[in-house]
């Protein structure tokens, strides 16, 4: 659906500031900020679409925001080397204002994997779009980025959908592998790949439960974050057996016809999400799965609004259906547009169009 696309992009420009930051919502209070991660997927979404200036201004804001945290982070190394106590709230936040500012407002700011994933996706926008010339600029940004990663890796923070604060999550840690990962490609500092590797050797012995990958260490299911560990991080090949039984229990348990966060979540009443609809289509594709990939496509479309917006999430198949009020009632409608749901909607389409090993499946889908 080209409209889509065309409503994807403009929706994210829109939102876009003059200085680079992205808007998570511009119509929900809570998410008039500009998160690290999302803002990284939608970097990447929008390299993907070919709008490289979009994910140039942002990542160049990222860079400028990261290095503005240098004094804190000296402060929290120096804290660490005397083994004194550092309180959640003093790490550095995710969650920035549009100038680059921190809000102290008890946000549940400390959450690490946005350290690793605008590094990864300044990677990604430099093999998109082949324009190395912004890397020297942001250099110092990334080695300080990677630090903070190589320092504080192995402690708890809050996951990605910011709850549970006093656990290690996988799908932060995919965020930190992938981000070690592509600040050892861009500069040249090999010895981040042995903290990446020590990530994944933690992973392996801490993070699984029968025979899956668990949601956080002590939970033993699933959530649907898992994917990132496959796709875009690479922490596992998407075929590796864990990761395929993984997939196999978010399915079972977790989509229905988009897929929710996890079983117990009461966000909203954990209703069905479309960038982890758009996340399972992706690893699909990675999988040679397109024709199920395309149906994830078609189910994101049909979700879209008559003014080309994609929602947070749609509520459907409801968890906890109790729930929905109450959130309602305390923070408004569910944040729409959400420019992440947009971005990741890019990112399947040029997945489905970049996967050349199943051009065949598309081409006779296309001629029935
Ligand atoms: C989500 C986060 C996201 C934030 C802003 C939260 O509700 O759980 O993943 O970063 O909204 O979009």
């Amino acid at each position: 659906m080209q409209d889509l696309v065309r409503s994807s992009v403009n929706v994210i420009k829109e939102n876009q500031s003059p200085n680079g930051a992205y808007v998570a919502s511009p119509n929900f209070a809570n998410y008039r900020y500009s998160w690290l991660r999302d803002g990284a997927f939608i970097a990447f979404g929008m390299a993907a679409a070919g709008e490289y200036d979009s994910a140039e201004k942002f990542l160049r804001w990222a860079g400028a925001a990261v290095i503005c945290q240098e004094p804190r982070f000296a402060g929290l190394l120096a804290k660490k080397r005397e083994g004194k106590p550092i309180e959640p709230h003093e790490f550095l936040p995710t969650r920035y204002r549009l100038d680059g500012s921190i809000e102290e407002d008890g946000w549940p700011n400390h959450q690490l994997d946005g350290y690793g994933a605008w590094i990864w996706a300044l990677a990604g926008y430099i093999e998109l779009s082949g324009d190395q010339a912004l890397l020297a600029g942001l250099l110092p940004a990334v080695n300080m980025s990677a630090d903070y990663i190589a320092a504080f890796w192995n402690i708890p923070c809050y996951d990605c959908w910011e709850e549970f604060g006093d656990k290690i999550h996988l799908s932060t840690l995919a965020c930190l592998y992938g981000g070690l990962q592509a600040a050892a490609d861009l500069t040249g500092r090999r010895e981040l790949l042995a903290t990446a590797g020590r990530i994944r050797q933690f992973i392996l012995e801490n993070g699984v439960a029968d025979s899956h990958f668990v949601k956080h260490l002590g939970w033993p299911e699933v959530d649907a974050s898992l994917l990132w560990l496959a796709i875009p991080f690479r922490v596992f090949a998407p075929d590796h057996p864990l990761l395929q039984a993984t997939v196999a229990e978010i399915e079972r348990t977790l989509a229905a016809g988009g897929v929710k966060r996890y079983a117990k979540d009461t966000y909203y009443g954990g209703g069905e999400w479309i960038i982890l609809t758009a996340w399972l289509g992706w690893y699909y594709t990675e999988m040679g799965r397109d024709a199920e990939a395309r149906k994830l496509l078609r189910w994101i479309e049909a979700r879209a609004g008559a003014n080309g917006w994609l929602p947070e999430q749609v509520p459907e198949n409801l968890n906890n259906p109790e729930f929905y009020p109450v959130w309602q009632k305390r923070w408004g409608a569910i944040a729409n547009p959400l420019l992440w749901s947009h971005a990741m909607y890019l990112v399947l389409q040029f997945a489905l169009k970049n996967n050349l090993s199943d051009r065949g499946q598309a081409d006779a889908e296309a001629a029935r």
